[in-house]
């Protein structure tokens, strides 16, 4: 299926965002811990979260739906330790079902992984920290295999602060003998929203949010009912849709801290912006300014923002420059934006991007997520018609984009 978009109208209107990709990934990972039920609320439609359904039903644990957003998760009959291939390659975030398996029954397997091409997305981080808390690593052709007899707390030191790691390492430590201290921890909002669905379970930790995070281990976890934070990459992009087309929308359902670093860089681009409670309001978002980006771990610049950022950027008159610290490979839209007539140069890691006019509709093609929405983003600015090939990829992280968008006057729908 593939999103035809005819460009050129101003959005306008309202836009509720749902629960966030990123943390109901490693939610559902971590229900693996427990033997109680867990329901989960505020459950985006997305198909990532259909693919770690998969994982958990493929691992034994029973994923019931009650609503649209909600889910119970049984895992009491989980008795698998081993994660194929294929579900890898459909789902990198599999690998966070590592800490949990480990963590309940000393040993897991899962192959090297695979998902969105964004770069070589190394595991290095979590194994070194599985290590340290006692278990032995081996590469068993083309699959990880940790065992344990049991773990023990440690004082983990990350290189960098890996998303990832810190949320295979927070749930590794749960069920761990001891203390476990992860310095150098992510700070992103989902390692908060891990924190409390862990501690609603009888977790017991501290810090999250913080560069320094504290798990005393428990004996067992219980079941728990917990709500997925918004997602603030969903709402970022609709923030710069609206942006792009020089319209005025409402976003409801978000946290609008969460948004700081992306509603910094829109003020400082002349757009006025405002909340009130769970609602973000973008009240004028024209005649707009170029602006530096570099791209860094929270509360940096987010890099699942940079391409849709980019796609603004290049309709801005003037000269801005991008920096993607996070991704080494995560240029890939800049090609199909260029089709449209975007003005980008690449020289390693900055992109230096002078606005054009207009853009013009094309055929370009997704080649991952967030790529994709940046040329959703790009069609709803561009003169004539976009076709954005590959909506598979969208559909991984963003819940009916094309009804959404629709809703705020956009012209787009599901093509085959
Ligand atoms: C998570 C997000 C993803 C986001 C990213 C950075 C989920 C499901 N995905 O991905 O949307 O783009 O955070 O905000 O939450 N690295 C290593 N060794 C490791 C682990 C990571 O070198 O062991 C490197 C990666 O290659 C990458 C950087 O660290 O260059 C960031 O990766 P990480 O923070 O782990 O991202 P993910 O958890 O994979």
């Amino acid at each position: 299926m593939k999103y035809l978009i005819s460009g050129g109208k101003k959005l306008e209107g309202q836009v509720s965002i749902a629960g966030a990709k990123n943390s109901i990934l490693p939610i559902l990972a971590a229900s693996l811990l427990s033997k109680g039920i867990c329901s989960i609320h505020n459950l985006p439609q997305l198909r990532d979260v259909e693919m770690m359904g998969n994982v958990l039903k493929y691992l034994g644990a029973s994923f019931i739906r009650k609503t649209n957003s909600s889910v119970d998760i049984d895992s009491s009959g989980v008795s698998a330790i081993s994660v194929t291939v294929d579900l890898m390659r459909m789902l990198r975030a599999s690998n966070l079902v590592m800490g949990p398996l480990l963590s309940r029954f000393g040993e897991v397997r899962v192959p090297f992984p695979g998902g969105c091409d964004i770069g070589s997305r190394p595991m290095d981080l979590h194994l070194k920290a599985f290590e340290k808390m006692g278990a032995q690593i081996t590469d068993r052709h083309g699959f990880i295999y940790a065992k344990a007899l049991y773990l023990s707390g440690a004082d983990i030191h990350l290189d960098f602060p890996s998303v990832g790691a810190t949320e295979n390492i927070m749930m590794a430590g749960t069920l761990a003998k001891g203390t476990t201290i992860i310095r150098n921890a992510a700070r992103e909002p989902e390692i908060v929203d891990l924190q409390n669905f862990l501690n609603g379970m009888g977790a017991r930790i501290k810090g999250a949010g913080t560069d320094t995070i504290r798990i005393d281990g428990v004996p067992e976890l219980r079941g728990s009912e917990h709500s997925v934070i918004p997602d603030r990459i969903e709402a970022g992009t609709y923030l710069l849709a609206g942006a792009i087309s020089g319209g005025k929308i409402t976003l409801t359902d978000v946290i609008p801290e969460h948004l700081e670093p992306v509603i910094a860089k829109l003020r400082e681009m002349g757009a006025v912006i405002y909340s009130d409670s769970n609602k973000l309001h973008l009240v004028k978002s024209t005649l707009l300014k170029p602006v530096d980006i570099k791209t860094l771990p929270y509360p940096g610049f987010p890099t699942d923002m940079q391409s849709q950022m980019m796609a603004l950027l290049a309709t801005v008159p003037g000269s801005s420059l991008v920096i993607e610290t996070i991704f080494e490979n995560r240029y890939k839209h800049v090609s199909e934006l260029r089709r449209m007539g975007a003005n980008i140069k690449i020289e390693g890691r900055a992109a230096i991007i002078k606005g054009v006019e207009n853009l013009s509709g094309a055929v370009v093609t997704a080649t991952d997520l967030r790529a994709g929405a940046a040329l959703i983003i790009a069609g709803l600015s561009a003169q004539g018609e976009t076709l954005v090939e590959n909506s598979q990829f969208i559909q991984r992280g963003y819940d009916k984009i094309e009804i959404k968008l629709r809703q705020i006057g956009a012209h787009i729908q599901l093509v085959k």
